[in-house]
């Protein structure tokens, strides 16, 4: 069978490529612990609001400069959002959704989880620096998707 020059080269760099993928993998998960995320906990999506910590959204001190910040999603708001913590705050930040799927990301952090009905979704960040913070929803969740959005100001 004849292959043609640049098929050959052509097969040769999508191997190249393809074992270069495999090893960028393989040293992801085993030299800088890369992993999926996983959900936290389990919730009955319908007892969100009796059912703790979600009784109580919003932000409350752990001592330290620590904080727990509490998240209800739903349709289109975030309740217990608009909080403000101090510069260094290490913020646990627990949430979940009411109704369908939303995703919570705040630029310049390393916050980007999805909140899935059902689901606790928990993500830990340090506000190093002050200023205002955004926090979006990245999950399209219907006509308001693009107003569900809150802030965290750091000062
Ligand atoms: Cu919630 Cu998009």
């Amino acid at each position: 069978m004849k292959i043609e020059r640049f098929e050959k080269w052509f097969l040769v760099v999508t191997v190249v490529v393809l074992v270069g993928c495999v090893v960028a993998v393989v040293l992801s998960v085993t030299q800088h612990s890369v992993s999926l995320p996983t959900p936290s906990g389990r919730i009955d999506p319908q007892a969100v609001t009796t059912t703790a910590p979600f009784t109580e959204p919003g932000l409350r001190p752990l001592g330290d400069n620590r904080y727990e910040l509490v998240l209800i999603g739903r349709a289109w708001a975030w309740d217990g959002a608009d909080v403000t913590v101090p510069k260094g705050a290490e913020v646990s930040i627990i949430a979940t959704s009411v109704d369908v799927i939303h995703g919570m990301r705040i630029p310049d952090t390393n916050v980007n989880v999805m909140v899935i009905p059902g689901q606790i979704s928990q993500v830990d960040v340090t506000f190093d620096d002050t200023g205002t913070y955004t926090l979006l929803c990245h999950e399209y969740c219907g006509i308001g998707h693009h107003q569900m959005g809150a802030t965290i100001t750091v000062e």
